[in-house]
């Protein structure tokens, strides 16, 4: 028998909700303050982990916009991306759709092609060196309003083969999907294919505005949910997949303990739900983290484990040619290892 460690360690997998920025490590963020000649607001980074508390998402929030203002230049957001992705082989991630927040960096006066262009240098050495896929998700901020995201994508259209979709996050609460209407048709009508955060904090509604109202591709976080019998049967009808984040929900009180998770709710109630790791930095794990927490708490049995592996590809915005070879290389390792 497989003990689930290497199990989950063996299984090949995407990362389908990770926000770049999110990963930004306090020793790299230390790093780069001094490269940049920034002071940080904590004298060590034991202080800063020591302020890593939530009691809800817009207090981490406040800390992650704060966070990032360390990434100045290309070779910044060259650097942030690449050590997630070298982070992200370990675990075996094959393919990576990867969020960022352009305006969090606009909004300093940092230029959209800085941040486009480092995220993309790592992104292309990671296909070369490390043999993982990764795209470009680009994220409105959605406690600023619809015009500002409509300034934001008339930037994007310059780096339109670079950017392979189009996200909504941050403060959820009051903010609905409605509020993104146009910018989401325009981003549509350019390519792009649509995500959006939706039921982590935010009710069902939001979520069904995510699908009937912006038409998104996939929605992320998404477990509010199954507070709407009619909406978990239309999102199981549609095949429309949830990025979960068990470690995320954990730190940001969505959940007041893991064994109360809804992840395996979710899969019996024939929903689509991947393993992800959101903003590993700041929730202390990577998506094996969150794999071996949710089996753990959840007993997760070996099958599941597979499953949710498995999702990630069906789930993952590949060629379809690729995502078949993919699947069965997966369906291979599942197969060679001891039961
Ligand atoms: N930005 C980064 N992480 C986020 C999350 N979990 N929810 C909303 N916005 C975010
Ligand atoms: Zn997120």
């Amino acid at each position: 028998m497989i003990d689930e460690n290497s199990l989950i360690c063996r299984l090949p997998k995407c990362e389908l909700h990770i926000h770049i920025e999110g990963s930004l490590e306090p020793e790299l963020m230390f790093a780069l303050a001094r490269r940049n000649g920034i002071r940080l607001p904590y004298d060590s980074i034991d202080a800063l982990r020591r302020a890593y508390q939530f009691a809800r998402l817009q207090d981490f929030l406040d800390i992650y916009y704060q966070g990032m203002s360390v990434l100045i230049t290309e070779r910044d957001f060259h650097d942030l991306a690449w050590a997630y992705l070298t982070r992200a082989q370990a675990d075996n991630v094959h393919h990576v759709e990867m969020f960022f927040d352009p305006q969090g960096h606009t909004s300093r006066g940092v230029d959209f092609a800085t941040v486009v262009n480092g995220l993309t240098a790592a992104t292309a050495k990671a296909e070369a060196e490390l043999g993982i896929s990764a795209s470009l998700i680009m994220c409105f901020l959605r406690h600023l309003d619809e015009a500002d995201a409509e300034r934001t994508l008339d930037l994007a259209l310059a780096h339109r083969d670079k950017i392979m979709g189009v996200g909504l996050d941050s403060s959820e609460l009051g903010h609905p999907p409605s509020k993104f209407t146009r910018v989401f048709r325009r981003a549509r009508d350019a390519g792009f294919s649509l995500f959006a955060h939706a039921g982590e904090e935010g009710p069902p509604d939001y979520v069904w505005q995510a699908i009937d109202v912006l038409g998104v591709d996939r929605i992320d976080h998404g477990h509010r949910s199954l507070e709407d019998d009619t909406l978990v049967a239309r999102l199981a009808r549609d095949r429309m997949a949830l990025t979960v984040c068990p470690l995320s929900n954990l730190r940001l009180r969505v959940v007041d303990d893991l064994k109360r998770h809804p992840l395996r709710r979710m899969m019996q109630r024939d929903l689509l739900v991947t393993v992800n790791s959101d903003d590993p930095a700041y929730f202390g794990g990577y998506v094996n983290d969150n794999f071996r927490a949710v089996r753990s708490a959840l007993n997760l049995e070996r099958d599941e484990i597979v499953a949710l592996a498995r999702n990630s590809f069906v789930a993952a915005m590949m060629p379809e040619g690729e995502k078949q070879t993919a699947l069965a290389a997966l369906d291979r390792v599942a197969a060679s290892l001891p039961r």
